[in-house]
């Protein structure tokens, strides 16, 4: 049996990866103050269609929509910025208007599957409530691009600003005369007339539209000056960006700055995105609250991600024979049962006090199998990252001593069984 089309299984190499990024994004995201949250995957439809527009691509082709038993239209989420919304205009407007919040978890868009591209994939955004300058802008862009340095990656951000209300009309009314002269793709006929701004990032049309009229050239006096505003504050942080005139981003409820991080060597899928949303509280039926945000896809990002060196060799492994196991069983028992007593007993050699750490601190295990040769027993303890491996054999059984294997040092030793029973309980 196969999965689905572009999902995927997540284990060994890249499951590691991914909890290294949740782990950092958590420490990290927390330290500034940010709250985390987990919203249901699956939430209204109207609460995307409303927010995201009804001629962005993720509304016109990529939900996953069914009809629920009771006859309500139901989706599973394609982003997070909508959901966040509807949780802050329920939860804290009142009691904590100004909110940052973070989430993790899987997005669902049935996209048509490519590299870097898939129909679940893992986001990590954050998203700030309550602040309208310009310096909620540029700690945004900040803290996205400190945030991409601690994992390593190396990244550009692309920033615009989309103007507002005072100026974008005037340019989505010069796109559009511009636009007739194109001969576009279906969606971009219906966009051009509810939304041309979206006519500008459509997959099929980009090629066409290298000489469309810039949202620079029309910018009013304050979307100028905080856009400068920005761009001076990055600079200052060592932030590596360009302003990208073309840039506008896919969904509708974007207003004033926008951006998007690109690895350094693969400028073709943003490995974050995001933007202010003024208005969209408002819209979803809020009070009236700036907020920005951005999100970033974990299964882009962990190709671009070195693992610390393999984590060190830790722990005791129990190998033993047919004959032997009601011994090695008594003594796992003994081993787990006991604490860390290495405080509490006159310590008679280094060695023990070495082996004692690894099982009270750390891994404890047995084999499972008697059947199975040592051998074997030994190739799982290695490749398992064991430290130790303990060997009870019908020799050991009978001098009164366990052979230790020192996977680490590669050289094996023999302990008194009736000594090392001092640290057991
Ligand atoms: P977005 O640009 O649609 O924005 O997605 C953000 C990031 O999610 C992308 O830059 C990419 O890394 C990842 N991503 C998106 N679609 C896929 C996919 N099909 N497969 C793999 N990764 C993907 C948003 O979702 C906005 N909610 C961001 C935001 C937050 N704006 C304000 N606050």
């Amino acid at each position: 049996m196969q999965n689905i089309t572009g999902t995927s299984d997540i284990f060994g190499e890249a499951l590691e990866k991914f909890v290294f990024v949740e782990n950092t994004a958590r420490d990290y995201f927390s330290s500034l103050g940010f709250e985390e949250i987990r919203t249901p995957i699956i939430e209204y439809q109207e609460v995307f269609t409303k927010s995201l527009g009804d001629v962005s691509d993720i509304v016109m082709h990529q939900m996953y929509s069914f009809e629920d038993k009771d006859g309500s239209q139901v989706v599973l989420r394609p982003e997070g910025t909508a959901p966040a919304v509807r949780f802050y205009i329920k939860n804290l407007q009142y009691s904590k208007p100004r909110s940052k919040i973070f989430y993790i978890g899987p997005m669902f868009r049935r996209e048509k599957p490519q590299k870097g591209r898939y129909r679940q994939f893992h986001q990590i955004g954050c998203e700030i409530f309550g602040f309208g300058s310009g310096e909620s802008d540029s700690y945004l862009i900040y803290i996205a691009d400190s945030f991409l340095k601690k994992l390593g990656v190396e990244s550009i951000a692309l920033v615009n600003s989309i103007g507002c209300r005072v100026c974008r009309p005037r340019y989505i009314e010069q796109l559009r005369e511009y636009t007739y002269s194109k001969d576009l793709c279906p969606d971009c006929v219906r966009r051009r007339e509810k939304n041309p701004l979206r006519v500008l990032d459509c997959k099929i049309d980009a090629e066409k539209l290298n000489d469309a009229p810039a949202i620079s050239d029309y910018w009013c006096e304050d979307c100028k000056y905080n856009f400068d505003k920005v761009c001076k504050y990055l600079s200052d942080f060592s932030v590596k960006f360009r302003h990208e005139t073309k840039l506008v981003r896919g969904l509708d409820y974007y207003t004033g700055l926008v951006f998007e991080f690109y690895h350094k060597d693969d400028m073709k899928s943003a490995i974050l995105a995001g933007g202010r949303y003024d208005f969209l509280v408002e819209f979803m039926g809020g009070k009236p609250t700036p907020a920005c945000g951005f999100a970033m896809g974990i299964e882009r990002l962990i190709n671009f991600i070195q693992m610390p060196s393999r984590a060190p060799r830790g722990g005791v492994f129990i190998a033993y024979t047919e004959d032997t196991r009601e011994f090695a069983f008594w003594l796992f028992r003994s081993m787990k049962e006991s604490k860390d007593l290495l405080r509490q007993k006159k310590v008679i050699d280094e060695k023990y006090v070495r082996i004692v750490e690894e099982f009270t601190k750390g891994r404890l295990e047995i084999n499972l199998d008697p059947s199975r040769g040592l051998k074997s027993q030994f190739r799982q303890a290695d490749s398992e990252g064991y430290k130790f491996i303990f060997i009870i054999g019908m020799e050991e059984v009978s001098g009164k001593f366990i052979s230790v294997r020192d996977l680490e040092k590669s050289e094996q030793f023999q302990i008194s069984l009736q000594d090392f029973r001092t640290f057991l309980q």
